[in-house]
């Protein structure tokens, strides 16, 4: 049976993970996977996360199979998180919101649903993009393309060579677009760039499917979800894909979800039905503790808000990070300018170190960077900041 099969290699961001976990040196510092350390250098529970699970643990009486679509109470209250809880799209009934296995789980199913639909959808993704976007949504069988997103010596998005793309992708097509905090590259899309995209989704007849992992890292959770809500004030059809990875530290428990905006009410019931058919043949059902916790504390007034504060915590030590690693390595030998990562937004920066840099790095300093030269900005603290830069600049000389 098996013995035709070959190794795989490890995914190039756990493999890292794995490959950091196995160091055994004290002053290894790791900036790969895509996961929030505090300044002590830790990934801790968040303080709200844990009160509502105190109180899941009194509240919750069964552990039987919830439905395929997850906890609606948590599908009700993610469509008002993205959305915000006046947007018009709630009350329209064209949205339908299904729990899904994290932000990967959702893509999944909404790339899966999009197969159903028609059958070898052409999905135009932004280069560079997250590397398992293409294994993870053309494993489901659509066609990837790809169009220009970021130009590395501008270190800043190529609107020219976006928009230029974009303009000529066909109706019927879907774009996937990143809500915020691109990953790998922190440059996210201004306003202006979302409303060019929502004018050439509407001239073109192409649909947006936008993956939004990292909602409240940026900006703000409002802020940061400006695309999603504007595009579902505008657009007929829309998918989005959201994870409470990131902004709930809810991880391993992998809580997401996949929403759908269609046409008509009509549309959008046959939509879900099929969503939760892919769901049934995949998983069955998500997993149900992340999106409980998620549910009680979106839920109750005062953990929503002490939420917020830790989010907010958490958003300002990744830009005083990105501001600190910045100047401190600004003044390079090599004469490399880093102020976009001062600028840029969320977890992640390129550094633009080659890869003879980025070895000596881990090999010697054991300081772990995926090989784009992607770094978790979440990944600096006061203690290791100098130790980093005095690294960095070391492989700059
Ligand atoms: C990352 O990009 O590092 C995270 O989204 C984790 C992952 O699954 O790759």
């Amino acid at each position: 049976m098996f013995e035709k099969l070959k190794p795989v290699g490890m995914d190039p961001i756990l493999g890292l993970m794995a490959a950091y976990r196995a160091d055994p040196r004290d002053n290894k510092i790791d900036l790969g996977v895509g996961v929030y350390q505090d300044d002590s250098g830790r990934t801790p529970v968040m303080a709200s996360v844990k009160r509502a699970e105190a109180k899941l643990m009194e509240l919750e009486t069964t552990k039987s199979y919830q439905g395929i679509a997850g906890d609606p109470d948590y599908n009700l209250r993610m469509m008002a998180l993205l959305f915000g809880a006046d947007h018009s799209i709630l009350e329209s009934g064209r949205i339908k919101t299904i729990q899904a296995p994290g932000g990967s789980g959702a893509l999944r199913v909404g790339a899966e649903v999009i197969q159903r639909a028609r059958p070898g959808t052409k999905l135009w993704v932004g280069l560079p993009t997250w590397p398992n976007h293409i294994p993870l949504l053309g494993g489901a069988g659509l066609e990837i393309a790809e169009y220009p997103y970021y130009d590395l010596d501008t270190h800043s998005i190529n609107e020219e060579a976006m928009l230029k793309t974009l303009a000529q992708v066909p109706a019927g097509d879907m774009v996937l677009l990143h809500g915020c905090c691109h990953n790998p590259t922190g440059a996210d899309l201004t306003h202006d760039h979302w409303d060019k995209i929502a004018d050439l989704a509407l001239e073109r007849g192409f649909i947006p499917f936008i993956d939004t992992a990292y909602q409240g890292l940026g900006d703000g959770l409002d802020e940061d979800a400006y695309g999603v809500r504007m595009m579902a004030e505008r657009l007929p059809e829309l998918v989005i894909a959201s994870s409470c990875s990131k902004n709930f530290g809810l991880y391993r428990e992998r809580t997401g979800s996949i929403t759908f905006i269609a046409e008509t009410t009509e549309q959008v019931e046959i939509v879900a039905s099929q969503a939760m058919s892919v769901a049934r043949q995949l998983y069955s059902m998500p997993p149900a503790h992340g999106a409980l916790l998620v549910s009680l504390i979106l839920g109750d007034e005062q953990l929503r808000a002490d939420w917020e504060t830790e989010l907010a915590e958490v958003r300002t030590r990744i830009q005083s990070m990105r501001a600190l690693l910045t100047d401190n390595i600004q003044n390079n030998s090599a004469g490399i300018d880093f102020s976009h990562v001062k600028q840029q937004k969320g977890m992640f920066s390129f550094l633009g170190l080659n890869t003879a840099q980025l070895d000596r790095l881990r090999e010697e300093f054991g300081i772990y960077i995926v090989s784009s030269s992607r770094v978790n900005l979440a990944g600096i603290n006061s203690n290791n900041i100098d130790y980093l830069c005095d690294s960095i600049l070391a492989v700059l000389k």
